[in-house]
This record gives structure tokens, sequence and C-alpha cells, in this order.
């Protein structure tokens, strides 16, 4: 079994390590352009030796936004800000991909630091979320319009255009946001997809539109390189999308040409009871994993090295991916590999400050 600190390659994309930043919207962007916020914040953790660097939830539409203040791909101008992410990322050894997002009925929020309840059009928000069905997420949030057979096609579409975008910013790798209750997550849990076409009822059409996505992104995105999708292994209530149904659509992902799941949890359902503790999510990442025979990544609650190393050389997940935690250090992996004794290169302006005996970069400027 490989450790942490091991390459790993899918498709025609070799990562440094197996430590991934985890996509955490910074609700920094105007009109979905990022700026050189987004660069310090990405690029910090390139520096610090994470192998991945998954940029936060990125809109296909304008509608699509968590927020008013989210990245999105929706046109050409939102491509060289990105880019130039891309190109910060790479020269400090980390690969770069974006997570490819719609909110759906849960669009139109303000910033978690004011609060996180609907952005009204004065805070620059919109009206018109839209969903599988007319159900709202909860009390007090928009009531979405249901999407109609059109209005499915041109969100696939959408998502097709972004990842072509995400391509010309230089993005080696895709991730469709499919989890914590956003559009794609909507159809899949029969708790917010109730429509009686060929969208709702079975699982076999509750996932179509997912599939539908993955397909039209795989054709739009070179084969060389790899896609992922992030699922909600669970919604942690009953009646709801739970662990089996997540197996068997990872399989079905894995025909459309998805090469990673990366297995979250929840987000679907209002005060749902979950139980979370350090690395509560791995079992989702270790069952699909081998239960479906694809590559995932695990996340959650993942601070410590021995930890995150025991997940990868236990065969539990393939990736490691750390959120709160590299917001805590952005130089965690190269911390990490100082703990687990595996000699890791520090960046040579920061050679002077390294432990005794690390060793210089390949590429110096
Ligand atoms: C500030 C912040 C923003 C986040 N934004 C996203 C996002 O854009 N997309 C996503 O899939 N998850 C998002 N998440 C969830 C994280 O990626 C991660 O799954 C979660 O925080 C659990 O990992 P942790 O325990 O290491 O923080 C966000 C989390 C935080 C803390």
């Amino acid at each position: 079994m490989p450790n942490l600190f091991d390459s790993l390659t899918l498709r025609g994309v070799t990562l440094r390590n197996r430590i991934g930043m985890s996509p955490m919207c910074q609700y920094s962007a105007t009109s979905g352009q990022a700026n050189s916020w987004h660069v310090v914040h990405y690029g910090s953790r390139a520096i610090g030796g994470a192998g991945l660097v998954i940029v936060e939830a990125t809109a296909v539409t304008p509608q699509g936004r968590i927020s008013p203040h989210d990245l999105g791909l929706w046109n050409d101008t939102q491509v060289e800000p990105l880019a130039r992410i891309v190109r910060f990322v790479e020269e400090h050894g980390a690969v770069a991909g974006v997570q490819l997002a719609h909110a759906g009925r849960k669009g139109s929020t303000r910033p978690p630091w004011q609060g996180g309840l609907t952005a009204s059009p004065a805070d620059g928000g919109w009206e018109d979320v839209i969903a599988p069905s007319a159900l709202p997420f909860a009390e007090g949030h928009l009531v979405p319009q249901a999407l109609d057979e059109a209005g499915i096609r041109a969100t696939v579409r959408a998502f097709a255009d972004a990842a072509r975008r995400a391509r010309s910013a230089g993005m080696q790798f895709v991730e469709l946001h499919a989890a914590h209750g956003y559009l794609m997550h909507q159809f899949l849990s029969p708790l917010s997809n109730q429509r009686t076409d060929q969208y709702g009822g079975s699982f076999e059409n509750r996932v179509r539109f997912v599939r539908e996505v993955a397909r039209a992104v795989r054709a739009a995105w070179p084969d060389k390189l790899p896609l992922f999708a992030r699922l909600s292994a669970t919604d942690w209530t009953e009646g709801g999308w739970d662990v089996g149904q997540t197996v068997e659509l990872a399989r079905l992902l894995k025909d459309d040409g998805v090469d990673l799941i990366d297995c979250s949890s929840g987000g679907n359902v209002a005060g749902a009871r979950i139980l979370t503790g350090p690395g509560y999510q791995v079992p989702f990442a270790e069952e699909v994993r081998r239960r479906a025979g694809m590559a995932t990544a695990a996340v959650g609650q993942i601070t410590d090295p021995m930890q995150a190393d025991e997940i990868v050389s236990g065969g539990k997940a393939d990736v490691v991916l750390l959120a709160r935690e590299l917001l805590r250090d952005p130089y965690w992996p190269l911390h990490a590999a100082q703990q687990l004794q595996h000699p890791t290169p520090w960046p040579a302006q920061y050679l002077r400050a390294a432990p005794k005996g690390t060793p210089a970069p390949k590429v110096t400027p």
C-alpha cells in the first residue's frame, strides 16, 4: 500500500503526494472573478506542500452561485484570473483543479460572516432559484422553481461550457459538486426530488441528471485529464440518499468517465443529526473504494499526520483532503512530512528556516 507522501497518477496527471486542499468557498469574488485574495489563498497551500489544490465551488451560471461573491466560470472574462492561480500553484509543484457547482435551491445567500441567510436584491441576491422540485431547503429559504426539461438541458450545457473554460484556464482536473444539498444532490435525494418525470422517482431516474452532467463534462474535458465527483454519501436522514445508493452511483459514474469519488456527507436536510468526530466520513470513502472499485478521497476532521497516513496506507482512500486544518496551517503538508520523517523539499526561499537535511526543490527561482 502507498503512503501519504507517495505520488499518485490519475489518467495523465501525477500528484506529488496524496494531500489535497478541499474546496472552500471564500465569498470574495466580484462578478465571479478571482482576485489577489484567491491567488494568495490557493498559492499558499501549494507553497505549503499540498499535492492538489481544489479551487472552491465555482458556479456554472450566475443563478447557480451560493452567494453573490462566489467564483464563476459562466463567461470568458472569468478564465484569466483563474489561470493566474493555476500558474502559481503549478510553479510550486501542486496540481490545480476546480470544483464546478450549481447551488440550486441553496443559491442567493449571504456570506457566513453576514449570517448566511437569503441575500436580498440589495445584497446582490436573486429570487429565481431553481431545483428539481418546488421545495425550499428550510423555512425562511427561497421557494425554488422546478426545472423543466429545457432548463435541465441548459444546465447540463452550462456545466460542459464551464469545463471548457476550466481547461482554458489550465486546470488539470475538474470536480463536480454533487454534494452538500446543492443542485445535483437535490436531484439525487428523494427528500428534495419529488418529480414524476424521467428525472424523479426511481434510483435510475434520480441519478439521471448527475450522469448527464458527468457525461457532458467528460465529453468536453480532455481524455488525458481526470474528472472527480464530490458526493454526500448520506443525508443522515431516514428515507433520504444513503451509502448503498452512493456506491451504486459511483459504479455508474465510473462508466461515465469519472475517475475519483470525493466522499463527503450531509447538507440536504436542515437539522439532520450528523455523527461527527475525527475522520467520521472516512468509512464512506473506504466503502465506495472497496465496493465500486474506484479511487476515492476522504475528507472531514482529518487533522493529524499519522491519521492521514493511516487512511492512505490502510487502503481506505487514495487521497486525503483537508479543509479547516489547512486554513489553520497552510504548511501542514511540510510539517506532516517532518513528523512522518519523509524528506520533502521546502521552497528555496524558505530553506534557511527548514529542518536540517531538508532537500532543496528541483526548480529554484
Ligand atoms: C470556509 C469553508 C468553505 C467551504 N466551501 C466548500 C466548497 O466550496 N465546496 C465543498 O464541496 N465543500 C466546501 N466546504 C467543506 C469542506 O471542503 C470540507 O468538506 C469540510 O470542511 C470538512 O473538512 P474539514 O473537517 O477538514 O474542515 C467548505 C468548508 C469551509 C470550512
